[in-house]
């Protein structure tokens, strides 16, 4: 019931009272995996870093934290207009210097240069594509040869919701993002299972090839 009503703003969160809520639950519950997709990434202080589907943007102020030589820049991403204006009001010092840059957008069709990125990260955000090749392919067009990208999720999670239709179609099951991955030119792509903060998770990691 719960879901089913948040679903919905889950995936495109919205201005209002209901999208406002989300981000709330978002930054709180999700805090672990946004963290925790930063520490896996290894990013270096010069990176060019980039996180899709950024919403409320805890994982872009942990990331932010580490680029700290000025060639170091961060890029996110989300279609909603919503959180893309509280990510950017949460780093609007880090925007206004060019530190940070935001795109409201989709992830399937990036206004960003092709083969910048050293690091993309994202959690909770590709169960929302309608086709998860296209989005794979608009990833990898974006990547350095060599860059790493990691996702993070709860896979318990859901498995419990996705009866509930919050996500598009199967899109979820992390088997057929990874298989998108491989198709669209990622190698050694693998799931692996993690904890931080006694919060058991999973990691998918996929490295840019050419
Ligand atoms: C469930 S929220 C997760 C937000 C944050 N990453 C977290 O884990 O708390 C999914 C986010 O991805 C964004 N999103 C979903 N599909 C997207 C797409 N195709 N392009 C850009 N953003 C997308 C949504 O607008 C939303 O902000």
């Amino acid at each position: 019931m719960f879901f089913r009503a948040i679903g919905p703003q889950l995936g495109h969160p919205t201005q209002g009272l209901a999208g406002w809520f989300t981000s709330k639950i978002l930054a709180w519950r999700n805090r672990v995996l946004e963290e925790s997709a930063v520490a896996l990434c290894d990013i270096s202080p010069g990176d060019t870093v980039l996180e899709l589907g950024h919403g409320p943007g805890l994982g872009l102020e942990a990331a932010a934290r580490l680029l700290t030589t000025p060639s170091g820049c961060l890029l996110g991403v989300d279609y909603s207009e919503y959180m893309h204006q509280v990510a950017g009001e949460r780093l609007s010092a880090l925007v206004a210097s060019g530190k940070v840059k935001l795109h409201h957008c989709d992830v399937a069709a990036m206004p960003i240069a092709d083969s910048i990125v050293d690091k993309v990260f994202h959690c909770n955000c590709y169960y929302f594509w309608p086709d998860l090749k296209r989005g794979a392919a608009e990833i990898h067009r974006v990547m350095k040869v060599g860059g790493l990208m990691v996702t993070t999720l709860r896979l318990e999670s859901l498995v419990q919701i996705a009866p509930q239709q919050v996500f598009t179609g199967e899109s979820w099951r992390p088997e057929d993002y990874m298989k998108a991955l491989q198709a669209s030119g990622f190698s050694n792509v693998r799931m692996e299972d993690r904890t931080h903060k006694h919060i058991t998770f999973q990691a998918i990691f996929a490295t840019a090839s050419e």
